[in-house]
């Protein structure tokens, strides 16, 4: 596994591999590795011949100065993880590399950008939509790969690709979740031992919720599963929606459409969790 620091590197190795007809693979993150990141690694590898994982906290996609100090940097774990993983190529570059002046492209990916993290979190989709971008330019990879536990940003770079006439197939990962429920994410790092036992609540509700779709009005489902979350006093949901899994719209009925997901953010303590489950589709 060879780790490249600079654009210009990246681009003389991945060019020999395209030359002997190798297809490239792209899991593009931001560190702080879990097994739910080598679940994308494993699909990359068994789909391409050369797996490229890129590890970079991006800036421009954090709306809070806090969040971007604190999200947990392990670059030494990470580098560990992906080598047995049959990971080829890590590209980890510094925030000169990828900015060498602003980026002030401004992307129009309308309601789907709008709603939910785009209404919690402004600038945040078009922070990811700038660094994706670059990504994908640099790598120009055949297939790329994502969790689904961001569900509103895998529909964000689909529309993405699709906007700038990009030939990269996006693949969305399922979820991957501890014993106990709860989604893995980098962020759960920063849950304290009181926080880590309280947030599987977000992952339990939601699939109790499922038990009730039969018989549940969608909005008696959103209040259900807000009271529920609230009741703990460590937990807070920013929101609970539950949308057209397509168009992101929110819905009124169960016959609203054919691809129902709900999508959740909740606030342990400090720490910023989403979660989702698909209700039908
Ligand atoms: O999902 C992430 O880790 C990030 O948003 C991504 C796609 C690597 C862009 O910085």
């Amino acid at each position: 596994m060879k780790v490249i620091y600079t654009i210009a590197d990246l681009k003389d190795y991945l060019l020999k591999e395209k030359q002997n007809n190798k297809s490239i693979g792209f899991v593009p993150t931001m560190g702080a590795l879990h097994a739910g990141h080598i679940s994308l690694v494993d699909a990359c590898t068994r789909e391409n011949d050369i797996c490229v994982v890129s590890i970079f906290v991006n800036p421009t996609q954090f709306n809070d100065p806090n969040d971007l100090a604190t999200y947990p940097r392990t670059l030494d774990k990470d580098l560990a993880l992906l080598e047995p993983a049959g990971c080829d190529y890590v590209f980890v570059p510094g925030v000169e590399e990828m900015y060498p002046e602003p980026d002030t492209r401004i992307f129009r990916f309308g309601n789907i950008a709008e709603v939910m993290e785009g209404a919690h979190r402004p600038g945040h989709f078009n922070g990811v939509a700038q660094i994706v971008s670059k990504l994908f330019a640099f790598v120009e990879p055949d297939d790329a790969y994502f969790g689904e536990k961001d569900f509103q940003q895998v529909a964000i770079i689909r529309e993405m690709v699709r906007l700038l006439g990009m030939k990269i197939k996006i693949h969305a990962c399922p979820i991957l979740r501890e014993a106990d429920g709860l989604a893995m994410s980098s962020r759960n790092l920063r849950l304290s031992a009181e926080q880590r036992l309280k947030a599987p609540l977000i992952a339990r509700t939601l699939k109790e919720s499922l038990t009730f779709v039969s018989c549940k009005s969608v909005r008696e489902i959103i209040d259900y599963v807000v009271t529920a979350i609230n009741n703990d006093p460590v937990m807070r949901v920013e929101y609970y929606e539950i949308v057209d899994g397509n168009s992101l719209e929110s819905i009124g009925n169960w016959r609203e459409s054919d691809y129902i997901v709900g999508c959740i953010t909740v606030y342990c303590g400090e720490v910023r969790l989403i979660d989702n489950i698909t209700y039908k589709g």
